[in-house]
């Protein structure tokens, strides 16, 4: 044992002063790594008390069993302190994670934010269901369209100055992105025969903006053909459809008009719901906001889908829904719609 203890009491004495030492190593080794790096120092291949086991050989034989049962206890000793620091080690810093980490289990959930139908959509549905719920069929046409069904076929030739009434996007010389909805009239009677009752949603194109009109929009088609149908029967359907939109007590008026499909023609207002009827900038002051046009279905319209307009009359409607949602919902500005505004939204 190279500058190792002579005597026993020498040997007895640095025993015990390592002990004290490798102790207070021990205890202060504030984590794992801190305590592993003390353990290699003292217990390692070229620890200190590997070292002093190793010296056993230089000691006079006599000596020698007494002092390695002594190297040997210290080392076991040390062994088992530096096992007790490690588990209690283990425990304080699985203590530390799980104050750390702790979850409280009583607060309120996140929940996902559900989302809604877009207003216009929710008037579209309330639309559909009164007149499904009055026996009529949904029918759809194309939003490009020839000149054909959006003008002619509605007697409107070309060159007629009822054309400047619907700004047209063209296409091509003869397809346009249809501008009303009344082309779907054509479609159907060449398909089916009477008695037709439909209607046809869907949108349409205009060269058109400001507050209350937008160059997309939609409008909902209404068409019924039959014997005998008269335009009281317009009148009624479309006031019963007012007051189940727009409540019992609004106010509903039919303005003369002209449209070159129908004869005679009808606009209808609603008394604005933004200012209650006092006028304001979504009614121009009027009081009125016109929500469609309508009326009975020309006998020349009939004739160029093969009726016998003698025999068979009709009537019909084209309802702008933007305008329906305005009024529904005291929207202010038609634009709105379109923005996508999730406060604007999220009111609805
Ligand atoms: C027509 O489009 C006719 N096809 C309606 C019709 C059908 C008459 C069947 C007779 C028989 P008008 O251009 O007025 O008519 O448009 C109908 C409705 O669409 C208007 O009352 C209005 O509510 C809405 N509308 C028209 N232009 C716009 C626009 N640019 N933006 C939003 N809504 C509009
Ligand atoms: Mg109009």
């Amino acid at each position: 044992m190279e500058n190792g203890p002579s005597s026993w009491n020498e040997l007895q004495e640095r025993v015990t002063q390592l002990t004290q030492e490798c102790q207070r190593e021990i205890e202060q080794a504030a984590n794992g790594a801190a305590l592993q790096e003390v353990k290699v120092r003292w217990l390692g291949r070229k620890g200190v008390v590997t070292q002093l086991l190793r010296g056993l050989g230089d000691l006079p034989a006599t000596e020698r069993p007494r002092a390695g049962q002594v190297l040997n206890q210290l080392r076991q000793q040390l062994e088992a302190s530096f096992a007790q620091r490690e588990s209690s080690i283990i425990a304080q810093e699985k203590a530390e994670r799980l104050e750390r980490e702790r979850l409280d289990l009583t607060l309120p959930g996140r929940r996902a934010p559900l989302g809604h139908l877009h207003p216009l959509t929710q008037a579209l549905g309330e639309i559909k269901a009164f007149f499904i719920g009055m026996g009529y069929q949904v029918v759809e046409g194309p939003e490009v369209e020839t000149d054909y069904y959006n003008f002619q076929a509605l007697n409107v030739p070309k060159d007629h100055p009822a054309r400047d009434m619907q700004a047209t996007f063209y296409l091509a010389p003869d397809l346009v992105l249809r501008t009303q909805t009344s082309p779907v009239q054509v479609r159907t009677m060449e398909r089916q025969k009477p008695p037709i009752r439909i209607i046809a949603p869907g949108k349409v194109y205009r060269n058109d903006a400001d507050i209350t009109h937008s160059p997309m929009f939609h409008q909902v088609e209404g068409l019924v053909v039959d014997e005998g149908i008269r335009f009281s029967d317009l009148k009624g359907t479309l006031i019963a459809f007012a007051k189940a939109l727009f409540g019992q007590d609004r106010r509903v008026r039919f303005r003369p008009s002209y449209f070159p499909f129908t004869e005679p023609s009808a606009e209808m207002d609603i008394s604005c719901t933004v200012c209650g009827g006092k006028g304001c900038r979504v009614c121009k002051g009027e009081g009125w906001l016109e929500i469609l046009g309508s009326g009975m279905v020309h006998p020349q319209v009939l004739e160029m889908a093969g009726y016998d307009p003698e025999r068979l009359t009709g009537w019909a409607f084209g309802m702008g829904v933007e305008r329906v949602a305005m009024l529904r919902y005291g929207i202010e500005d038609i634009r709105l719609l379109f923005e996508n505004d999730r406060r604007f939204l999220a009111e609805f």
